[in-house]
């Protein structure tokens, strides 16, 4: 078992990390899955005495308040005082909406994660940010709030699908890109099927935890964390506009694919990582640049009528705040 150390928590990496749930101290307990993490990984933890369980639907769509009033209704329920944990099992969603409910209930209870998916092992659940989204507009209402531990067991990716897998997949090629030549060179010289993930799980989460500790509450070095995100964010935009269905990481591929073009790099270097993305990883098509223009207009990060990238300037090497205007792109 590996262990990271983060600002006030410990990020447990193993199938040993689940006897870590010490539940002695707490009044009362509750386990957030939704019907996947339930199937799949609920009977994989150890028993907690009088734990209840929580389930939501899943998907982004339930990421909202309404599943929230669920989720406190419950507390009150089952008379949680403050002294209560919460167990945030399954992916991204969970892990977010669960931090959320955790952090509000009576002014905050504690909570561990422990993440199910690719993505929420390595990006998810790490950084503290939680929250659900509003008026269809993703995360707007939430808070930055910390585990009091994450457990993350990498067996829990055999029940999850290639598709989710592989789009976990894009935040460790982002990570290796922006801060870690050696983690590049070891995931581009050894086949998918073969990866030992608990040490790619690992180091992953080392650069987003060296990054964060530096940048708790993203006022500049976080930002390296976007690389391909203002393009991606616009391309998941786009298709969810057309009704078609897009996953994260899938949408993450395709801006590190046009984040790479305007980066500080040889010819040859971004053709090293446009090929691997493009032989190795299924995407849907590139859609025109002036599409997606549209939508990265209205990007948070963007200042006086200029579009802001965080891009490469060396495989493992990054630079934050690259200004551009859109007749540049
Ligand atoms: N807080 C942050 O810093 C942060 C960062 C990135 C993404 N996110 C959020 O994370 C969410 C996406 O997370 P995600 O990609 O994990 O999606 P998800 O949580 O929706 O999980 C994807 C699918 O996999 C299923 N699943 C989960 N674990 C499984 C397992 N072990 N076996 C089989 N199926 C399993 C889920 O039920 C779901 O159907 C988004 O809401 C996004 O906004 C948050």
């Amino acid at each position: 078992m590996k262990e990271i150390i983060s600002s006030n928590h410990s990020i447990l990496i193993g199938k040993e990390s689940l006897l870590h749930i010490d539940t002695s101290k707490y009044s009362n307990v509750a386990i957030l899955v939704d019907e996947n993490s339930k199937k799949f990984c609920l009977d994989k933890l150890p028993k907690i005495k009088n734990a209840i369980t929580i389930e939501l639907n899943s998907g982004e769509n339930y990421k909202n308040l309404s599943s929230c009033n669920f989720i406190w209704q419950q507390l009150v329920k089952h008379e949680f005082d403050r002294k209560s944990l919460m167990l945030n099992l399954g992916g991204g969603f969970i892990g977010d909406i669960g931090g959320f409910c955790a952090s509000t209930y009576k002014r905050g209870i504690d909570f561990i994660h422990i993440p199910t998916t690719l993505l929420s092992m390595v990006d998810a659940s790490i950084g503290g940010k939680t929250g659900v989204n509003f008026n269809n507009i993703k995360n707007l209402v939430g808070i930055f709030n910390n585990p009091k531990s994450i457990l993350i067991n990498p067996e829990f990716l055999k029940t999850l699908n290639d598709q989710e897998l592989k789009s976990g997949f894009a935040e460790v090629v982002k990570h290796a890109l922006i801060y870690d030549l050696s983690l590049w060179n070891q995931i581009t010289s050894t086949k998918f099927e073969d990866f030992n993930w608990e040490g790619i799980i690992a180091q992953s989460i080392q650069i987003k935890n060296k990054i964060i500790l530096q940048d708790p509450l993203e006022k500049g070095e976080r930002k390296k964390l976007n690389f391909g995100h203002t393009y991606g964010h616009a391309i998941e935009s786009y298709y969810i506009n057309q009704g078609i269905p897009i996953l994260h990481g899938e949408a993450i591929f395709i801006g590190m694919i046009l984040e790479t073009d305007i980066s500080f790099l040889s010819e040859k270097k971004k053709d090293e990582i446009k090929n691997f993305i493009i032989k190795n990883f299924k995407l849907p098509q590139i859609p025109k640049k002036s599409e997606l223009i549209k939508y990265m207009r209205n990007d948070k990060k963007n200042s006086s009528k200029k579009i802001n990238f965080s891009l490469l300037t060396n495989i493992g090497e990054s630079k934050i705040d690259n200004l551009f205007l859109e007749n540049e792109l």
